[in-house]
């Protein structure tokens, strides 16, 4: 429109103007307006027809149409639970020897456990099993209560110094800090590392293997072997569930230890119990 002076009465304009620009004042293309109508139709329907309002309740509408979100993945997953049904029932009716010989089985229990071990147990004994100190590396030969898949399953189902379960595997190393004497723990410390291949005054270990004798081994074992009937671990190894130095070793005379491993029967079915364990089976320090 150049060339028309602000004065020009133009019925399109809305004799607004700002710096010598004008505002017309056109009607809104009619294509345009009724694009605009129906998306507001289309908005309201949609918040009709699917869950959307928020309620004062804290839930919000539930929408004509039906739909939930929540039950796509319910139907999912009943999906998933159906299909698997007949190996899981199959994987808990079996005795635990027959997995490993069922190639359908134990395909399944394998992938299934390593999902089972990502979710549940990988927060305490690390990604790929391999443990942290007071949290046992799962797949070395080295076992505090037996690494066979029995021994396995029983471990995972109780759990170890749970309080919530009867059948818990249950045995504490006693604190020593107030029975013994201070040159006693001296004593056993360096006999704890001379067993175990390490640097150690050899008179104090000496003595340190009567003060063994006399208060250890009815767990340890002669000569620290470990007993797996009582949770007790074997010295003689250089494997350390709380650490193998001198003050570590005195850590655990004095105070005792009692890690806690949760029981999963109730938390997990039985299926996934047993995927799992037979998956730590098979990492390579299974018995
Ligand atoms: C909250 C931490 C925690 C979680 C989660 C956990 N564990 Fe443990 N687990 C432990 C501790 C601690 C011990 C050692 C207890 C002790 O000192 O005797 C242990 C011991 C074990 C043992 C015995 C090892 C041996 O040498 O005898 C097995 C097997 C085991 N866990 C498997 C599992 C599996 C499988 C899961 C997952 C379903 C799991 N754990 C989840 C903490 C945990
Ligand atoms: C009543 C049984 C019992 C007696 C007695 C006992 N222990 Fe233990 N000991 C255990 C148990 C069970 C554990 C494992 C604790 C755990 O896993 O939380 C353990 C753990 C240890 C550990 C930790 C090993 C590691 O891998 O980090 C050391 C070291 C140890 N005991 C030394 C001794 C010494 C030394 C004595 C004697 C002065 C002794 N124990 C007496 C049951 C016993």
């Amino acid at each position: 429109m150049s060339g028309k002076s602000p004065d020009n009465k133009d019925p399109n304009t809305t004799g607004h103007i700002w710096d010598g620009i004008e505002e017309f004042d056109n009607p809104l293309p009619r294509w345009w307006l009724w694009v605009l109508y129906l998306t507001i139709i289309w908005g309201i329907g949609y918040t009709i027809w699917m869950p959307a309002w928020p309620l004062l309740n804290g839930t919000t509408t539930a929408g004509i149409g039906g739909y939930s979100s929540r039950a796509d993945v319910a139907a999912d997953i009943k999906h998933f639970v159906d299909a698997n049904a007949a190996v899981d029932s199959k994987l808990t009716a079996v005795e635990l020897e027959e997995i490993a010989g069922d190639p359908d089985l134990s395909n399944y229990a394998l992938n299934g456990g390593a999902a089972v071990f990502r979710t549940w147990c990988a927060q305490c004994h690390g990604k790929g099993a391999g443990g942290f100190t007071g949290y046992p590396n799962l797949i070395d030969n080295d076992w505090l209560w037996g690494g066979t898949l029995e021994d396995i399953h029983t471990t995972v189902s109780h759990g170890i110094r749970e309080p919530a379960d009867d059948d818990t595997r249950l045995n504490d190393m006693p604190k020593f800090g107030e029975d013994l004497e201070a040159e006693e723990i001296d004593q056993v410390v360096q006999y704890l590392l001379s067993i175990s291949g390490q640097e150690a005054d050899a008179g104090l270990a000496e003595t340190g293997a009567e003060v063994y004798a006399d208060n250890c081994e009815s767990c340890h074992d002669e000569g620290g072997i470990g007993n797996r009937d009582l949770g007790a671990p074997n010295l003689t190894d250089a494997i350390w569930l709380f650490g193998g130095d001198a003050a570590s070793i005195r850590t655990t005379i004095v105070h005792g230890r009692a890690g806690v491993m949760p029981a999963w029967a109730g938390r997990l079915s039985e299926s996934q119990i047993r995927q799992v364990s037979f998956w730590v089976h098979q990492q390579g320090g299974g018995e």
